[in-house]
């Protein structure tokens, strides 16, 4: 069987080309614009860590809301969350704790790897990268992953990039 990571590599490869990604790996996002991405992110990290995660090193959901906290402290709105990110959190409420964790390899070792590299470049003190024990957390998810996953996580990748695409739609027309 071809090793997950293999299997999900073209999907990764057209994540990280987003132009909304780019911007903010580049350092370009606006305020703003990175807040709206961060309540993409929490909308995703409260309904995965509500069916639950397999280490509570993991879970993500309080320091993405400090993030937010901090940006909106700064003066800007409450933002909607996404019509994309809308569908994805509906699929991923379906999902009982063990159909959840292909979702949980790809949404959180997301965060973990380039992790340090995206808080240098975010307008933001960036809680969401720091991982009191990255490698224990990480072991949580190596210890469970398995190749069968490919298609699921896939599916998720499908979902992420639909939503890097509105964010990129609806901030560049702002
Ligand atoms: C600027 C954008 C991105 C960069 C630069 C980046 C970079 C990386 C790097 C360097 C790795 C480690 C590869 C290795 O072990 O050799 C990695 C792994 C990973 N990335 Fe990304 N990534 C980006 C975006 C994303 C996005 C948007 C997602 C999904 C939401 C994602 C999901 C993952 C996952 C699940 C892994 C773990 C693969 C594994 O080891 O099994 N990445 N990424």
């Amino acid at each position: 069987m071809i090793p997950l990571k293999e299997a999900t590599a073209e999907k990764h490869k057209q994540a990280e080309r987003m132009p909304f990604n780019i911007r903010m790996f580049r350092g370009q996002l606006g305020k703003e614009e990175y807040f709206l991405y961060l309540v993409q992110q929490a909308e995703i990290f409260k309904v995965i860590e509500d069916i639950g995660t397999p280490h509570k090193g993991l879970d993500r959901l309080a320091s993405v809301q400090a993030d937010i906290q901090e940006l909106n402290t700064a003066g800007f709105p409450q933002e909607d969350v996404l019509e994309s990110t809308k569908a994805y959190s509906q699929y991923l409420s379906k999902l009982n704790a063990e159909q959840v964790l292909p979702h949980v390899y790809l949404n959180y070792l997301a965060i973990m790897f380039g992790g340090q590299m995206m808080k240098k470049a975010v307008p933001s003190t960036g809680r969401m990268y720091d991982f009191e024990n990255m490698q224990e957390a990480l072991q949580a998810v190596r210890r469970v992953q398995k190749d069968e996953w490919a298609d699921e996580v896939n599916k998720g990748f499908d979902y992420l990039i639909a939503i890097f695409d509105e964010l990129e739609k609806v901030t560049v027309s702002q």
